[in-house]
Formats: structure tokens, C-alpha cells, sequence
């Protein structure tokens, strides 16, 4: 059951489109309303064992309680605890214990969460708008309300099936002969690679839709020069447009008045990558229109995924944040003494990007209604990666093209992927990615996944075995790393061995994951999912945080310590413990529903199978235009008949739902017997 209570006169955000929504009547239900000057807080009073789910890209745990979030798009690298916003907007909570109940508040502007944080047991929505809907959506578990909210912000972004092997990036890889290398020393290595990362510097200046003659001389060549070794290019689009005479994109846009501008009508300018900028007003809907069409110049050249990055938007300064610094610096007097008046000055002069200030200083044309953009900020990148994915649908109507941003607002979620931003290599941050993933995927982010190994700071050798071990089950599998640490891809950090096996077993896995993930998107479910989800009558379950349910049939337990020799794991049920040394070499081990230490080396992935589920298996590749789905290999851990019902397609154009993209893995019970039945092939069955 889901309401809507609709507050004052809400900007449309796009971000609902289906459902069974009834118009509430009165009073909102739950919770109460506070009016303070012409905006209102939303509370409500948890009890002590209520637990909130939701938020999808925030901060801290999966239970977010004891903690503070704002929902404002903001670059920022240095995701520490206290940290309140991050790079995607997801304003959809669910209050789980004697009622289920979400809310999802739907509001481009700033909102702000207080789960706990300043009174412990009360929960405080407050909208910086006074204009905003609240849906409140009722269930008979905290599960159930998700799929309900997932319904009606509608299906998933689907990613094409390459984009499920392992990618590599780099800040940046400077030209066509660095990539050679890349390449080659993976699959000297025998290392699996299906794409490679073009950062800022495959464009000329840093102009989107350009490429730099200079680096890469013929680049449609060398596009196919990378696929024909089953490695795709994926190239970046920032949000910022380059000012400069004769590029065709920043004099088309001021042609067509496509930029944002300030009050006085003149385009507004900030400081990103390329130096003065103007930034596609992505709210008016021919500006999409204009930018979307631009990516034709690269899919023209052989290009079939992209990461649209800089759309929070990310300023590193504006010319009026300059000037004010100027003059607390000019003013500042050394003969006064007054170290207050230091502070001040050095607060200036390191908060000069993203200031609220300039995102309150320029305007969007809404199709004819002019809005301040502060009051819209979390829509700017959920709009850009709208214009790139509508626009898809014109240049490539029948095929897949890969697409995820890391600014994002829910509605986004139907347009393409995210990633999440700029982590850094620290252990805290493995965890963080980990406990982030249901909550991602409970706001409709399915293909999503961290920078492996960490972006900032220099990552170490069993960060990124550790890191890779957890990645293996995150759609977007990718290694990044910024400008100025130390080298991260697997080669980097001498024996290959282990990198080779983890990222194999990745291989091995892609049938299930992929199916498991279409299912999720098809079916608004989710790909992972918190214990309590599978178990809720489990409270030991409803605790844990740091293994999750993948799909149907396993449970993962990521390591996350360093030194870490194994880990405890509790066992919501009795099940199959798998150790996998590579792809081929496993041990197994029934346990019991439980508390138990399982040792994991630093080159060992260990996961589990449930009870009467089966994981289905192919055989490891290097990349995925290789996988062969014609044979199987199958276990389970079944004392009876059971069933996997595998999604299968061709992975790149948009048939997703004919019934022959399903295909039955069975174990038949006959007279005390189990026995494997498929229409595929089924090389071994491991079955206890
Ligand atoms: C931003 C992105 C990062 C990228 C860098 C350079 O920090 O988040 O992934 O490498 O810009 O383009």
C-alpha cells in the first residue's frame, strides 16, 4: 500500500512512474509533522529495536542509525565517518520492526536525515524545500516494501553482459601504447579483461567528444584495435563544457543557450578539469536533447559504454569565490595577532570548491521555468545520465551500451549505472562498499560497484586481493586509481598467481551473476540483500552487516582486516561452505546454522551455498565474448528436489523477456536419489 502526500507545488523529478498510488488524505500516517517557518520536518519516534534500512549511496552501516545524512551531491574524496554527503541523492528509508514501513521523500533539493543522531530514538526528516512529496509505503516486511518501492520507481537500468568482466582503469592512461601495455600484460598473465578506462586525457583539452590526435592518432582503429583482443574502451564525459572559440560543443551550446546561467542572463562559468567551464542546463529537456546526441561522435567510432563523471556538479572554483578569498587574504592584517581571524582566512581559501554560494548563483531553464539551481542540485547528474541514456535509445535502439555516473538522484537508476565515487585504498572503505550494496540496490542502483582496490591513497597488495575477493560479486567489477599513487592493476604488485585466480572464479560465476542481476532487474528485486531480508525471523541475522545474500543461492562472507587470517560468520541456516583457491580449485565442508571461524587466506574467496539452492558454473574465460553457456557444472547442497532457474540471453540487445531466455537446473528426487536434469550440459555435479 503506498500513499502520496504532496507538500505545497513539488518540481517533477522523474523519479516515480508506476504503482499503486493512492492520494493520502489528511494528517501524513506515521509520523508527524513539525512546521517550522514555511517548511516542515517529518518525525518519527523508533523503538529501540527498530532498524532503518536505505539511502542507497550514504555513509556507515546498513542499519543507518546513530547517524546524520544529507542528501546534497557532492564531490568529495575524503569519505571519512562524520562525512554527511557523498555522491548520489537517495531520500528512501524503511523503518523495520513492529511496523515495515518506507518513506520515500521526493525533493530535488537538500534533505536532511536525522536517524538517531542528535536524540536516539527519533527520526527526523527535514526538506530544505517546502515543496516535496512524501510516499509512505507500508508492507508486511521490510523486504516487501522495497520490491513495492521498486516498483514504482520502475526497472532497473540493464547493462550489457561485458560489462560483467573484469575492467580496468587508471587515472589515466596517457595514449594508445600505455593501453597496449595494459592489455598485454594482463593476458600475458592470464589475467580475465573485457574493458579498459579512457580518463580526462583521451580528449583533446579536456573537451568532451573529443580525442586527442596526438595520443591516439586513429582512434576508431584503435577501438578495433582492443576489440579484437576482447577489450572494450570506455571513455569519460565530465559535466563541464571547455570555454573555447571554435569547439563546436561550447559554441553550439551558447548558440542554442543550452549552459546554465546566472541571475543577469550572462552563461555561468566555474574552474573544472578543462579550466573555465559552462555547464549543460540538463534540466531543459532540448539541451538534453543536444548533449545526448553528442555521444553519437564516439559510438560512431566504435565506443560502447561511458562514465559520466564531474555532474554533482564538481567546481574546483568560480571566478567570485577567487575574489572573496582575494580580499580576506588582502585584509588580512599579520600585526593583529588574532589566529580566529587566521582560521577564517584559511577556511576561505580551502572551501573554495562547491561552495553553496555558487550552486545558489545560477539558474536552470525547466522547459520555461526558471530555478534556482540549488533548489534542484541532486537532479543535475541524475539529468545528464538521462540525456546520454534517452539518447541512446535514438543512436543504438536494438543494442546495450554501458552507462553509469557518479552524481545520481532516484529516477537515474532507469538511465544507466553508478559507481560510487572517489574512496580511497583503505580497509574501512572495503567495508563501506560491502554494507553499501543492498542499500544501493533498495533505491534501484543494480549495476553499481566501488573503485576495487581504492581510488585515492596507495593501496597494498592484500587491500587489493581482499578488495578483488569481494568485487568478483559486484556487477561493476572495476580497478581504479587516481593520478599520483602507486600503481594498482594486478601486475603491479609482483606474483600475478593470486590475481589470476581471483579474478577467474569472477568468470566462473558470470552465468549465475548475470542471471541473478537480469532477475533483480526484471523482477524490481534485489541482487544483494541483507540476511534479515532471507531470514527475518532471525534476530541474531537482523544484526549482521558484513555478509550478504547474492542472489538466490549463495551467502558471501568478504574479509575486510588486514592480517586478517579468517573471519567468524554466522550461519543463518545449515550450509555448504565453498574455499576457492581458483576457478577449478575448491574444498567444501557442510556446516551447521551457526557461529563459526573460518579461516580465508589472502588468496582464498569463501562463500556459501544455501540449503536446496544450486550455483551453476562455467568454465573460467579471459574475456566474456568468450563464455560458454553449452556446459555446466553444478553444486548444491540438497537433501531434496530443487530447482535454479537460470536467465540467459545474448547480452546486448533488448529481448529480456521471452520465456526462452530461462533454462531449468534440476535435481530430480527419484526413490531417495538425486539426479541433475537440464537441457544444458552438465560436465560434474557436486552435490552433498
Ligand atoms: C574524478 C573521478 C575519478 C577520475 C578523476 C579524473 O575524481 O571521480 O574517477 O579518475 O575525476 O577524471
Amino acid at each position: 500500500m503506498i500513499k502520496k502526500y504532496v507538500y505545497g507545488d513539488p518540481i517533477p523529478t522523474n523519479a516515480v512512474v508506476g504503482g499503486d498510488i493512492e492520494a493520502g488524505e489528511g494528517e501524513i500516517q506515521y509520523f508527524s509533522e513539525i512546521s517550522f517557518g514555511d517548511n516542515i520536518m517529518l518525525s518519527y519516534a523508533m523503538s529501540d529495536d527498530d532498524v532503518v534500512y536505505g539511502l542507497g549511496e550514504a555513509n556507515r552501516g546498513l542499519n543507518k542509525r546513530g547517524g546524520v545524512y544529507t542528501s546534497f551531491c557532492t564531490d568529495d574524496p575524503n569519505q571519512t565517518e562524520e562525512k554527511q554527503s557523498f555522491y548520489g541523492a537517495h531520500n528512501f528509508i524503511v523503518i523495520s520492526g513492529m511496523v515495515n514501513v518506507g518513506i520515500f521523500i521526493d525533493s530535488p533539493g537538500e534533505v536532511k536525515f536525522d536517524i538517531g543522531f542528535t536524540s536516539t530514538n527519533m527520526l527526523n526528516i527535514t526538506p530544505a524545500e517546502k515543496d516535496f512529496v512524501a510516499y509512505i509505503i507500508e508492507g508486511k516486511s521490510a523486504y516487501d516494501v522495497v520490491r513495492q518501492f521498486r516498483g514504482m520507481i520502475g526497472r532497473s537500468y540493464i547493462a550489457p553482459l561485458w560489462a560483467f568482466g573484469f575492467q580496468q582503469s587508471r587515472w589515466s592512461y596517457m595514449n594508445e601504447d600505455e593501453i597496449r601495455e595494459v592489455v598485454r600484460r594482463h593476458r600475458e598473465n592470464g589475467i580475465p579483461l573485457d574493458a579498459v578506462y579512457l580518463d580526462i586525457d583521451y580528449m583533446e583539452g579536456y573537451k568532451d567528444f573529443t580525442t586527442s590526435d596526438e595520443r591516439f592518432p586513429d582512434f576508431p582503429a584503435f577501438v578495433r584495435e582492443m576489440r579484437e583482443q576482447g577489450v572494450r574502451l570506455v571513455p569519460i564525459i565530465d559535466a563541464g563544457v571547455k570555454i573555447e572559440d571554435g569547439y563546436d560543443v561550447y559554441e553550439e551550446g551558447k548558440q542554442y543557450q543550452f549552459f546554465c546561467k546566472r541571475q543577469d542572463g550572462t552563461d555561468f562559468v566555474a574552474g573544472v578539469w578543462p579550466g573555465k567551464t559552462h555547464f549543460p542546463d540538463f534540466m531543459n529537456s532540448n539541451a538534453r536533447n543536444w548533449f545526448g546526441s553528442k555521444y553519437k561522435v564516439l559510438i560512431d567510432s566504435g565506443i560502447e559504454g561511458f562514465w559520466n563523471d564531474m555532474n554533482e556538479p564538481a567546481m574546483f572554483y568560480t571566478e567570485e569565490g577567487i575574489e572573496e578569498a582575494k580580499k580576506y587574504l588582502s585584509e588580512f592584517d599579520f600585526e593583529t595577532n588574532d589566529p580566529g581571524k587566521f582560521f577564517e582566512l584559511s577556511d576561505k581559501l580551502t572551501h573554495l570548491s562547491n561552495r553553496r554560494k555558487d550552486y545558489e548563483s545560477f539558474y536552470h531553464n525547466m522547459d520555461g521555468n526558471i530555478v534556482r539551481h540549488d533548489k534542484v542540485h541532486n537532479l543535475y547528474g541524475a539529468y545528464m545520465t538521462r540525456a546520454a541514456g534517452e539518447a541512446f535509445e535514438s543512436i543504438a535502439p536494438d543494442k546495450r551500451v554501458l552507462l553509469f555516473s557518479r552524481a545520481s538522484y532516484i529516477g537515474s537508476h532507469r538511465y544507466g549505472g553508478i559507481w560510487t565515487g572517489d574512496n580511497q585504498s583503505w580497509w574501512s572503505h572495503l567495508l563501506m562498499n560491502i554494507r553499501m550494496m543492498p542499500s544501493l540496490n533498495m533505491c534501484g542502483y543494480i549495476y553499481t560497484g566501488a573503485d576495487l582496490g581504492g581510488f585515492g591513497s596507495n593501496c597494498t597488495r592484500d587491500l587489493l586481493l581482499r578488495w578483488l575477493a569481494f568485487g568478483i560479486f559486484t556487477p561493476l567489477m572495476r580497478d581504479h586509481s587516481a593520478l599520483g599513487t602507486r600503481r594498482q592493476e594486478c601486475y603491479a604488485f609482483g606474483d600475478t598467481e593470486d590475481f589470476k585466480n581471483i579474478i577467474s572464479i569472477r568468470y566462473s560465476l558470470i552465468p549465475y551473476l548475470y542471471s541473478e542481476y537480469m532477475k533483480a532487474c526484471l523482477n524490481d528485486d534485489l541482487l544483494f540483500k541483507p540476511l534479515a531480508f532471507e531470514y527475518p525471523s532471525d534476530d541474531f541475522a537482523r544484526t549482521i552487516e558484513d555478509q550478504l545474500i547474492v542472489g538466490d543461492s549463495i551467502m558471501i562472507a568478504p574479509v575486510y582486516e588486514q592480517n586478517a587470517v579468517g573471519r567468524y560468520v554466522y550461519l543463518p541456516e545449515d550450509m555448504l561452505y565453498v574455499v576457492y583457491r581458483s576457478s577449478s580449485m575448491r574444498k567444501y565442508r557442510v556446516m551447521n546454522k551457526g557461529l563459526h571461524f573460518i579461516p580465508a587466506a589472502v588468496n582464498e574467496v569463501p562463500m556459501f551455498i544455501r540449503k536446496n539452492k544450486i550455483l551453476p558454473l562455467c568454465r573460467t574465460t579471459q574475456c566474456t565474448d568468450k563464455i560458454d553457456t553449452s556446459m555446466f557444472e553444478l553444486i548444491a547442497y540438497a537433501d531434496s528436489a530443487c530447482e535454479y532457474l537460470m536467465y540467459e540471453d545474448d547480452g546486448i540487445s533488448k529481448s529480456f523477456t521471452q520465456p526462452e531466455n530461462y533454462t531449468s537446473f534440476a535435481i530430480r528426487d527419484s526413490e531417495g536419489v538425486l539426479t541433475p536434469v537440464s537441457s544444458k550440459k552438465i560436465v560434474k555435479l557436486t552435490l552433498y
